[in-house]
């Protein structure tokens, strides 16, 4: 049995495509109906039967932390006396049980290097990494990062959470070349991954969608990771070495993802968790009525 107890939420980026919304707030803190989107990041791995989250933010971002610390006020004064349904989510909060530890990236140089900014914290353990723009709608209680928990935890194999991207947005991604698992329609093996390739270079329409499990070997190729041309040290990098000598899986999605990462598809991922949502599925109802 591989125990898999930590979580890595790389938060540290300046939300540049979110600005001016993002000029002063995190990304991560803007609401997704009716919590802020790391909230329901954190609920995602909590549920998932994670024990500590790291989030590796840069040192202006310390209010991401602090959304999860108890403020004994707040709960002295509103959770006690209400009924309003919408305090269930502070509630929730409050009653979290999951460890939250803040790694600091000083300087915004790249996915990998932000998870090697985590390293003290993971040590020799292994670890998933959950990246906070990619939402996902799923079944909660059998979510994605659930299923790949249990699968690592019975093989000991690292994988990786993949979707299809349409053809015009593969650029955006890192696309893998897969081969088929026997007898299974939604498990691969990878057998490589490029970062952002033209359509015409992609090896498949197939993209990492932001849920990630390692065991502790991968840091072995992060710290061998030279920068890019933009300076920044890439996870893509050191999974492509990774894959030539350890096995990688691949499962696909289950659910919707939505990349909050941008404001066109913030704005529908908000729509579509408000219908979710009972109270504000009515409002907005009646509004668009
Ligand atoms: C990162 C990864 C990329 C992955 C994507 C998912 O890119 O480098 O491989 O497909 O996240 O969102 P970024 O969005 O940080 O440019």
């Amino acid at each position: 049995m591989h125990n898999i107890r930590k979580a890595i939420i790389p938060a540290a980026g300046l939300g540049t495509r979110m600005l001016p919304l993002t000029k002063v707030v995190p990304k991560e803190l803007l609401p997704l109906a009716t919590k802020p989107i790391i909230q329901h990041i954190v609920e995602e791995i909590s549920e998932a039967g994670f024990e500590e989250v790291i989030l590796v933010t840069n040192p202006n971002k310390f209010p991401l932390a602090k959304h999860f610390s108890r403020d004994i006020e707040i709960e002295r004064k509103v959770l006690k006396n209400s009924t309003n349904s919408f305090l269930k989510d502070l509630g929730q909060l409050s009653n979290m049980k999951i460890k939250i530890s803040n790694a600091i990236q000083h300087k915004a140089l790249g996915l990998g290097h932000a998870i090697l900014c985590s390293k003290k914290f993971i040590k020799n353990e292994p670890f998933a990494v959950v990246l906070p723009d990619m939402v996902i709608d799923s079944n909660k209680k059998n979510s994605n990062l659930a299923l790949m928990k249990k699968k690592f935890e019975a093989s000991g194999n690292s994988s990786l959470l993949l979707d299809v991207a349409k053809k015009s947005e593969v650029s955006k991604y890192g696309i893998v070349k897969v081969k088929k698992l026997k007898d299974s329609l939604n498990s691969f093996y990878i057998e490589g991954i490029i970062e952002k390739p033209k359509p015409e270079d992609a090896p498949s329409k197939l993209f990492a969608a932001g849920r990630y499990i390692f065991n502790n070997e991968i840091f072995k190729f992060l710290l061998k990771e030279r920068p890019d041309s933009q300076g920044e040290i890439q996870l893509t990098g050191a999974i492509s070495n990774y894959v030539k000598e350890n096995p990688l899986m691949g499962f696909s999605l289950n659910g919707k993802i939505h990349d909050c990462g941008n404001k066109e598809n913030y704005l529908l991922a908000n729509l579509e968790f408000s219908r979710k949502d009972k109270n504000l599925n009515k409002i907005l109802k009646k509004y668009f009525r």
